[in-house]
């Protein structure tokens, strides 16, 4: 049974998708926490709701012992994969370490992006797109690394910009691909289908 944490600050739709998608595989995973830097955030009520218990570890001191306060959490659970959704906060090399997995020569550390990277990191990532009037955008699953939006890229989606598009129906044509390539990680999680070959990272299919 791989042990699987959400870290999120905000809404929390891909949190709430995650843990739905999860459910789908009892025997292999399971989504034991939900940690927010922020009380206030609504992910709190989507967990609660879907009976996932879910903590607020606030910034209030220093990052590495905000983080420490996390992994103490993380390890009384015996925590083995994060998922982050939508978690503001760039996490340290010293945090990600407990992460390390020697197979795949990355850490256990997952991230939905709102950009097809390299393009548009940082904040606001589809504002960024909207903005610059791509005829293309999409969203991209990565492992995490020290860097800002680097790490090795498992998945991406991509969607046209229709000529009608607004902000907010070309955001929501890329929630709906966030929460697909969520969903192929789960389930490439879920059968131990994430691989390495060389150089590249890779999630397999069924
Ligand atoms: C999502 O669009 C996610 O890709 C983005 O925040 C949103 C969270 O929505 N993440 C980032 O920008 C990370 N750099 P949600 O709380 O409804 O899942």
């Amino acid at each position: 049974m791989i042990k699987v944490a959400i870290m999120a600050s905000g809404n929390g739709s891909n949190a709430e998708n995650i843990i739905r998608v999860a459910l789908q595989y009892p025997t292999q995973l399971k989504v034991v926490v939900v940690i927010s830097d922020r009380p206030q955030a609504f992910v709190h009520t989507r967990a609660q709701e879907l009976g996932v218990p879910s903590y607020t570890v606030e910034r209030l001191k220093d990052r590495l012992q905000h983080e420490e306060e996390i992994l103490a959490l993380l390890s009384k659970l015996q925590v083995e994969w994060l998922c982050l959704a939508g978690y503001m906060r760039i996490l340290s090399g010293t945090f990600l370490q407990h992460f390390y997995d020697l197979k795949l020569q990355a850490f256990r550390v997952a991230n939905i992006h709102p950009s097809l990277l390299p393009a548009f990191p940082g904040l606001n990532g589809y504002q960024q797109a909207f903005k610059a009037q791509v005829a293309q955008a999409g969203v991209t699953l990565h492992l995490v690394d020290q860097g800002v939006d680097t790490g090795p890229i498992l998945r991406q989606l991509s969607f046209d910009r229709a000529p009608d598009d607004d902000l907010t129906s070309f955001q929501q044509r890329g929630m709906e691909l966030e929460y697909q390539a969520y969903q192929e990680f789960i389930n490439a999680l879920a059968h131990h289908l994430i691989k390495r070959d060389g150089e590249r990272l890779y999630l397999l299919e069924e």
